[in-house]
């Protein structure tokens, strides 16, 4: 993989808030490849990632292979529940973390890049929202249900249909997606389960459609329990750790590099024939049907 040299290519990641998250360590492996990253941001988290950017503290999360230090070709503002800046509500646009902000909706942030990049070849989202995230299913609201599918699943959809615009063939359009699509997991609420299933569902229709129109792939990653911002305010995600370290067929904590590292994998030409698939980077916890003996051991040695 350290052969595939990608200083030609612009890669776009959606979803880059701070350096806890999945998508900071995509920019980090696309980086030491030598390609041009383009951030998309939350407009109330421009003020954290500058500073993680700036600050000394951060140093040691910004370093690359080479010693050098992570730098964006550009980070413009993103609100991906918007495609037009026509469709943005007015107290939203006169938010103190909005206003002054150029075109912050997808419409305006796909211009951006191809004014000032002319092109992308890959395109990552890794965005996920649900603003009833702690109500079960059965407590959320129409309104929540459709926050959550709105700025988790169809902002993929939305993305995909204007970056393939300014995408050219053998292109990569990619996203993030959990288990929760298929199986049930407790306290996984607010639609969020919902709107992975139909995020899982998408990538196989864009992977048809793109594929058929401009040879575009479209993949998911379905990985395993990290510690990031988003998964925090589920709150269980240290449980969710635990059980996955005691019940996966291979005992490790994920490390977000691991997602990278197979992001990196699905947008080289190595997986020139994998389309519509979503890969689990999981240690296997998806394979298993039970507890592993290993965690009914622990339970029994604590009763
Ligand atoms: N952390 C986990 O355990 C886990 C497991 C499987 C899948 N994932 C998925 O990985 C992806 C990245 O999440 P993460 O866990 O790295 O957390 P994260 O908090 O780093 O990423 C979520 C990002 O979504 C952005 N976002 C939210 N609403 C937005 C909006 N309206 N417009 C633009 N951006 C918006 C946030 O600013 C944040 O940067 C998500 O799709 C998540 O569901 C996470």
């Amino acid at each position: 993989m350290d052969q595939w040299d990608l200083k030609d290519k612009v890669v776009v990641i959606a979803g880059i808030g701070d350096d806890a998250g999945f998508a900071w360590a995509i920019a980090k492996a696309f980086k030491n490849l030598g390609a041009k990253v383009i951030a998309g941001t939350w407009p109330p988290l421009l003020g954290i990632l500058e500073q993680i950017l700036a600050n000394e503290k951060y140093s040691e999360s910004r370093k690359l292979k080479n010693g050098q230090e992570l730098v964006f070709d550009a980070i413009y503002p993103l609100d991906a529940l918007y495609d037009t800046l026509d469709a943005v509500p007015q107290d939203v646009k006169e938010n103190k973390r909005y206003k002054g902000l150029d075109d912050f909706s997808i419409k305006g942030f796909v211009s951006r890049v191809a004014q000032d990049f002319g092109k992308v070849d890959i395109m990552i989202h890794a965005i996920a929202n649900a603003k009833e995230i702690k109500n079960p299913l059965s407590m959320t609201s129409r309104e929540g249900y459709l926050h959550a599918l709105s700025a988790s699943s169809y902002s993929f959809v939305s993305l995909c249909s204007c970056f393939k615009t300014i995408m050219g063939s053998n292109g990569s359009c990619l996203t993030l997606t959990y288990r929760a699509a298929d199986q049930v997991i407790p306290g996984y609420g607010g639609g969020m389960s919902s709107a992975k299933a139909a995020l899982e569902a998408d990538v196989r229709y864009l992977a048809y459609e793109l594929g058929q129109e401009k040879m575009i792939r479209v993949n998911a990653i379905s990985a395993g329990p990290l510690a990031s911002r988003a998964a925090r305010a589920i709150g269980m995600i240290d449980s969710m750790i635990e059980y996955s370290f005691n019940n996966s067929p291979i005992q490790r904590d994920l490390e977000a590099e691991d997602v990278a590292n197979t992001m990196l994998f699905l947008a080289s030409p190595l997986s020139k024939a994998i389309t519509g698939q979503v890969i689990y980077v999981d240690h296997g916890l998806g394979i298993m049907g039970r507890p592993t003996q290993n965690a009914e051991k622990k339970e029994e040695a604590l009763i």
